[in-house]
């Protein structure tokens, strides 16, 4: 575990960073987290609601002692009439990553959520080429399903993704 690195609740003072280039751009890096420009007052009009922590979806920032350095999410993702389990995502600014936060980040937050919600499944989907997102949730625990054919559609094209899972048995909660 990286010292210092830990999820909290969104403050005011994130939202614009939350909305920043690395978000929000598509010369950011983050080729497989790119969708479109979208305004930034909805998410600050959920926020002033709820502070990003509803029923349904949240998110957290991710951040050391010092800094912002992205943020992580989920939504609920229904199977059937009686449960449903979380979807999660993360995005971290660039000077952030290939450090092992993306992974540390991803375990903080299925214990948060596994400790929190009575789910037993969490899931994270990911490009079948953003081979960084793989590694760090194969490191977090994380098991590898299978591919959806032609799920996703971003920058004009449907896309091919990998379903990764991980069960509340599979997690040891401190
Ligand atoms: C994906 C992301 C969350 C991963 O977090 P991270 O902190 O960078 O990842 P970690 O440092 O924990 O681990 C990354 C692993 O992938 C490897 N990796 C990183 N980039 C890679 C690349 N281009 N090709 C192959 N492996 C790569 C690293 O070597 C490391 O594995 P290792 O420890 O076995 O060497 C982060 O890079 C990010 O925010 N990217 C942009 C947004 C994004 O893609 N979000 C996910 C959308 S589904």
């Amino acid at each position: 575990m990286i010292r210092g690195v830990h999820l909290r609740p969104v403050a005011e003072e994130d939202l614009p960073l939350l909305h920043a280039p690395h978000a929000t751009a598509p010369e950011s890096g983050a080729a497989f987290d790119w969708f479109g420009f979208s305004g930034a007052g909805a998410r600050r009009r959920r926020w002033a609601e709820d502070g990003l922590l509803g029923p349904d979806s949240g998110v957290l920032v991710v951040a050391d002692d010092q800094e912002f350095l992205g943020s992580v999410g989920w939504r609920r993702n229904p199977f059937g009439p009686l449960n449903h389990g979380w979807n999660i995502g993360i995005g971290l600014r660039a000077e952030a990553r290939g450090r092992g936060i993306g992974t540390q980040a991803q375990v903080l937050l299925a214990r948060y959520l596994f400790a929190h919600t009575e789910v037993n499944r969490i899931d994270a989907h990911t490009h079948v080429e953003n081979i960084a997102e793989q590694r760090a949730l194969e490191k977090a625990g994380f098991t590898r399903e299978g591919v959806m054919r032609g799920a996703q559609f971003r920058n004009g094209a449907y896309h091919d993704m990998v379903v990764y899972s991980l069960l509340r048995r599979e997690v040891i909660l401190d």
